[in-house]
């Protein structure tokens, strides 16, 4: 046996010949494996979210088969195993209650197999964050693949795309400008080839994180998922995983700090979901990266939105791959100086070898650095005594008249005490009303659910209001739009100043100052607090772990116990 082979993981397992090596060995073989798959060759383990309920990775078996081909090729043995899958669009009250969850499931099924890299098939919005933060504890080499987007939706000779045109046509309809039998004819052309959301919305942005961080292939972002191209990106991976475990490449070498700030500038570059704000933090968290919401703001500031996409812009992934992708917009940060360059990255170079010079093949969609979507298009991050710890806002999607605004709250206690208020046409609300919204968030509902981008009451759509401002804990689906300040800390829940809004309080929001005030004396908010009661906490099962433990907002909203690595040793002996 050579040195290289006896320092892998897997040896552990299935070298030797003692009766461990035996028990190992022999019920793996009765998968058709010869004796040679197990001479100290690197395991690779295929993590899938492969699930046909979260539509968006149902074609991620496919991609499994192409990863395999690269690994056989390069001398591993692939393993492809399942994992918890989180499907945005079924999952209940909200799939975010469940990403810590996952990343359990993730953690623990690569530290207790016979694992020496991992390749992790992600797609839909959670499955990224959730198994990038599992692998990133377990501290193995690793490799993220995402499924890629669908192609365009068509719709009566228009381009529609993901969540947007969902929350687009659904005010067209209550506004009586679009007939129900239209709406629901919408469907089948929205979703009409396998993949994730096709716009920037956030499996995109995840998708675009992946690359940014370099713990992608080149290309992952955009690729559609029905391209043959991205198979042949998954065979190259499967290629290269091999080679990182013989490099002894781990993630942590991956993901650094430089590398984190490489991704939130890429996030403002295109515009991406605020959902990334979370799923960063508690990503670097996980690999002992400090990573607060003064690196989103910090970074955030003179980035331009160049890439022209729904929910902010109008084109869609395709348009976006076919424009040249991630790379042209990372080559357009390093020529700005916005980019740390000799960051390392999974094919073995650095980001700079990768996308220096990326060409622009459409300036419509990929905008010049000077003529951008939006000129500052970084997250914002607001403080003040309605959010001490933080809240966040996504200019690019956001009506730039309403970034400076001072209105008279209209408060829902919680979404179920919205519905019911929403569409009273007593209702005493108009254009400059700030609509508040309490509980919602991840101790409130439990697990911080997309409901922050409140819809607008039908009166006021009907008289042509196209938006608000609205506040809350929760957050906000990235397919959607509109001023919207969310994930506000501390939550209401966890008797934060929001629980102490009252209909007809003055909020002042001043995104430039980045500031969010409520203008009720400190005073009156004691005598308030002295009133709030907290929530009846749920009695027992998973949800009761989940609010006892959860983190706030600006902190990730991981589990208190998960932050960290803890990197995936050798475990002792099972028989
Ligand atoms: Fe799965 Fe949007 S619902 S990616
Ligand atoms: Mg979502």
């Amino acid at each position: 046996m050579t040195d290289e082979k006896r320092r892998l993981r897997s040896t552990a397992w299935f070298g030797g010949n003692g009766k461990n090596a035996f028990m190992h060995r022999s019920w793996m073989k009765n998968q058709g494996l010869p004796d040679d798959a197990f001479d100290g060759r690197p395991v690779i383990g295929i993590c899938n979210t492969w699930s046909e309920l979260t539509p968006c990775n149902a074609h991620l078996r496919g991609i499994a088969e192409h990863v395999k081909r690269g690994v056989y090729e390069a001398g591993g043995l692939p393993l492809e195993f399942p994992v918890m899958s989180l499907g945005e669009s079924n999952m209940r009250p909200t799939a975010m209650l469940f990403r810590n969850l996952a990343s359990m499931d993730v953690e623990e099924s690569i530290t207790s197999n016979p694992l020496d890299g991992v390749i992790l098939l992600v797609g839909c919005d959670k499955t990224t964050p959730a198994l990038l933060m599992g692998a990133a504890s377990a501290n193995l080499p690793t490799i993220a693949i995402s499924g890629g987007p669908m192609l365009n939706g068509k719709f009566r000779g228009q381009d529609i795309g993901s969540g947007t045109h969902v929350w687009k046509f659904a005010e067209e309809v209550k506004a009586g400008r679009m007939s129900e039998e239209d709406f629901v004819s919408a469907e089948q052309g929205q979703s009409r080839s396998a993949g994730s959301c096709m716009t920037m919305g956030t499996a995109s942005t995840m998708a675009s994180m992946v690359e940014a961080l370099g713990i992608g292939m080149p290309d992952n972002a955009a690729i559609p998922a029905v391209d043959a191209r991205r198979g042949v990106l998954a065979h190259l991976a499967g290629r290269q995983i091999v080679d990182l475990v013989r490099k002894d490449v781990k993630i942590a070498q991956i993901l650094t700090k430089a590398a984190f700030e490489n991704a939130i500038r890429v996030n403002g570059a295109i515009g991406g979901s605020t959902n990334a704000v979370l799923h960063l933090i508690a990503i670097a968290r996980r690999i002992g990266v400090e990573l607060d919401l003064g690196d989103w703001d910090r970074l955030g500031r003179g980035v331009p939105t160049i890439v022209d996409l729904m929910p902010s812009g109008r084109f869609l992934m395709e348009d976006f791959y076919y424009a040249g992708g991630l790379s042209t917009v990372m080559s357009a940060l390093d020529e700005a100086g916005m980019l740390h360059a000799n960051e390392l990255t999974v094919n073995g170079k650095t980001i700079g070898e990768n996308i220096r010079n990326a060409p622009n093949y459409n300036k419509d969609v990929i905008r010049e650095w000077d003529n951008p979507l939006t000129k500052e298009g970084g997250i914002a991050v607001l403080k003040g005594n309605l959010a001490p710890s933080g809240a966040v806002i996504k200019p690019s999607a956001a009506t730039p008249e309403l970034m400076q605004h001072r209105g008279k709250a209209v408060v829902f206690e919680n979404i179920e005490h919205y519905y019911a208020r929403i569409d009273d046409p007593e209702l005493d609300i108009d254009a400059t009303s700030v609509m508040v919204l309490k509980n919602c968030g991840p101790r409130g509902y439990p697990g911080m659910a997309e409901v922050g981008n409140m819809p607008l009451p039908a009166k006021l759509l009907k008289q042509g209001v196209s938006d608000m401002v609205r506040i809350s804990d929760a957050r906000m689906s990235g397919t959607a739009y509109g001023t919207v300040v969310l994930h506000v800390a501390p939550e209401a829940a966890a008797g934060g100043n929001l629980a102490l809004v009252k209909d007809g309080d003055i909020i002042e929001l001043d995104v430039a100052g980045r500031r969010l005030e409520l203008m009720v004396s400190d005073e009156e908010l004691e005598l308030r607090r002295r009133e709030w009661k907290p929530l009846e906490p749920p009695a027992s099962g998973y949800r009761s772990l989940y609010v006892e433990r959860v983190l706030q907002a600006d902190a990730g909203c991981d589990f208190d116990f998960l932050v960290g690595r803890r990197d995936a040793g050798i475990p002792r002996n099972s028989h």
